[in-house]
């Protein structure tokens, strides 16, 4: 929920501090700071409001040192103003620290310092740490954040300096992502790579409850005993630009233009001579043949993908698949067994509610299955399996090219065990294969038309409220419709399923109400065209989504049809989609709203 940063080198650490906050802005956006340690001690500059206020700042009162720490919040404990921004800094003024996650037990250790005479300026947790690494601190930097971890619960991604250390950064990690630069003679910390990416191409992936000493010609990696930890350099050949805008306007529009790519990059390397090859597979025969049933658990768009999973497993593969939230799977007690696969999906991989939820699931014996897209991220590296969607640095808030190939790996996945169970021959499965491959394809052709998609939005974007109905597949692709919309434009949205409209809700349609159906599932044609008409004949304006071959019969009910390719129906959600995207992007920007950083938003929701 917050982005951090921290530079040791030779060179001013305030410009690469505040370049870093800019690529992290996603993670949080209503405050910034940064702490420099210089010859007059730690100068800490922080503020509410967006980095560019800093920046300013920063400008008129340069700041100039080679260590230091910087960080970009997104509020959890105390509201968004100068206090409680971070750096937070020691009672004696000589440790800084910045914080992302929840200390969950900061309240008795506030209690205890407050008893040995320490007082607080803010009304945040990570206060607290920055104090009581103080009060551990006997003269090694190092061994007081340890023994200061050793005493905190919570989730954790730390980044310290101190006075008494000046040519040492210390950081550490729990549940909450961080990872080291290597440079020469320079060395970084990040919450996620894009931050220092310009600077370096080589990385430690640092693990939980490990500690990291960092000098500018030295990184030693430690657990909280105290014990040095080996680790591998993770190098990346990421193109910087694709952690940049690309002259687009936003960040949101670029990766949408992106899916057509990001689905050949997920689906073509996973299909080899008319056959699918899945990555460093450990799932064997056997344990697909004996899976009892299939849990997906995921949080928000990736939860979306996982219901489209759901169809497209049992159509294929007939095991029974339960799919759930992860902040509602991890609490009640779910019936898991070893006879189980778990499905975890997550882009960014570091979602809190989706890694404790698949460490539920493990701790009962279920096989893991990751299916995410940032590599190294925490839920990757925790399961027993991982499958990458290789999408690419996907930085606005709003989730769209991870989603296509989401439901593509899921796909993937659908097809894959079928095959592997017997219940697909020859002939049906090259058909899938072939279908597959030919889905970026009908992306690029649906992105010619988003002309149309905008027409439709700027005579919608007042709307007060928006419905989203469809059944079957399509009632999945309505849920994430809906999603994107909210999240964007701030329009209040609601998925129904088709047929569940006349069981109540259906009240709340009257003249002008905007209802959004997808329409690609052709065995429910005929009951949509229905509904479609029940919401009609009470005022409702209907924009539907369907297959070029059924696009003349729906506009006769209609009143606006964005048609797709005439993909197979059981694909159609990685295709059909993208209209959603794209009708959601133009209502926030027609709205004036900002798109890739929504209000009360974060890209990763690493607290709970
Ligand atoms: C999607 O548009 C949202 N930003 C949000 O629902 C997101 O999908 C959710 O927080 C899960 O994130 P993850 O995929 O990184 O786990």
């Amino acid at each position: 929920m917050c982005g951090i940063v921290g530079y040791i080198g030779k060179k001013n650490a305030t410009p690469i501090l505040v370049e870093g906050l800019k690529k992290l802005e996603y993670r949080g956006y209503d405050s910034a700071g940064v702490a420099i340690i210089n010859d007059e001690g730690i100068n800490v500059v922080k503020t509410k409001g967006r980095l560019a206020v800093l920046e300013d700042m920063l400008n008129k009162e340069p700041v100039e040192g080679m260590v230091g720490i910087g960080h970009t919040r997104w509020a959890t404990h105390g509201e968004p103003n100068d206090v409680n921004s971070h750096p937070h800094v020691s009672e004696n003024g000589r440790i800084a620290l910045v914080h992302n996650g929840i200390i969950e037990n900061y309240i008795q250790i506030k209690e205890f310092l407050i008893g040995k005479g320490y007082e607080f300026k803010s009304d945040t947790d990570s206060e607290v740490v920055a104090h009581l690494i103080e009060y551990n601190y006997k003269g090694d930097l190092v061994a007081a954040v340890m023994a200061t971890l050793n005493e905190v619960e919570g989730a954790y991604a730390f980044g310290v300096v101190s006075t008494d250390n000046p040519d040492r950064l210390v950081a550490a990690r729990k549940d909450s992502p961080l990872i080291v630069g290597l440079g020469q003679g320079e060395n970084f910390i990040a919450s996620d790579i894009p931050a220092i990416l310009k600077h370096t191409r080589d990385f430690l992936i640092i693990e939980d409850k490990e500690v990291v000493s960092i000098e500018r010609d030295k990184v030693e990696i430690y657990n909280l005993l105290g014990e040095k930890q080996e680790r591998g350099i993770l190098h990346v050949d990421w193109d910087v630009s694709q952690a940049e805008k690309g002259g687009y306007e936003h960040f949101m529009m670029k990766e949408i233009a992106e899916e057509p790519a990001a689905l050949k990059a997920t689906i073509n390397p996973r299909i080899k001579d008319n056959d699918i090859v899945l990555d460093k597979f450990n799932l064997s025969d056997e344990t697909i043949k004996n899976c009892e049933k299939i849990n997906i658990i995921a949080c928000g768009t990736a939860y979306h993908a996982g219901v489209i999973g759901k169809y497209a497993i049992e159509k294929l593969a007939r095991i029974p698949v339960e799919v759930e939230v992860a902040s509602e799977f991890r609490y009640r007690d779910p019936i898991v067994n070893d006879r189980q696969i778990t499905i975890v999906m997550s882009q960014s991989g570091e979602t809190l509610d989706t890694l404790m939820a698949m460490r539920e699931a493990k701790k009962k014996g279920s096989t893991t299955l990751a299916i995410v897209n940032v590599v190294g991220s925490s839920i990757a590296r925790e399961a027993d399996d991982v499958l990458y969607t290789w999408a690419g640095p996907e930085i606005a808030v709003a989730s769209t090219k991870a989603y296509n190939t989401q439901v593509a790996a899921l796909y993937l996945v659908a097809i894959s065990f079928a095959r592997r169970k017997g219940l697909l021959d020859d002939e049906t499965y090259k058909k899938y294969l072939e279908e597959l491959q030919e889905i970026p394809g009908h992306v690029e052709t649906v992105l010619k038309d988003k002309e149309v998609i905008q027409k439709f939005a700027s005579r919608h974007f007042n709307a007060k409220s928006v419905f989203y109905i469809g059944r079957g597949l399509d009632y999945a692709l309505s849920m994430e419709g809906s999603l994107k919309l909210k999240e964007i434009s701030y329009i209040h949205s609601e998925a129904y399923a088709g047929g569940e409209l006349k069981h109540g809700t259906i009240a709340l349609i009257e003249e002008g109400t905007l209802v959004i159906c997808p329409l690609t599932q052709e065995q429910l044609l005929e009951k949509m065209i229905s509904n479609i008409r029940e919401v009609k004949a009470r005022g409702a304006v209907v924009l539907a989504i369907t297959l070029e071959k059924n696009a003349s019969e729906v506009s006769k009910v209609a009143d606006a049809v964005i048609s797709i390719p005439n993909i197979d129906p059981f694909f159609a959600p990685t295709v059909a989609v993208t209209p959603l995207q794209l009708f959601a992007y133009y209502v926030s920007v027609m709205k004036g709203n900002d798109v890739d950083k929504p209000r009360n938003l974060a890209k990763s929701v690493t607290v709970e």
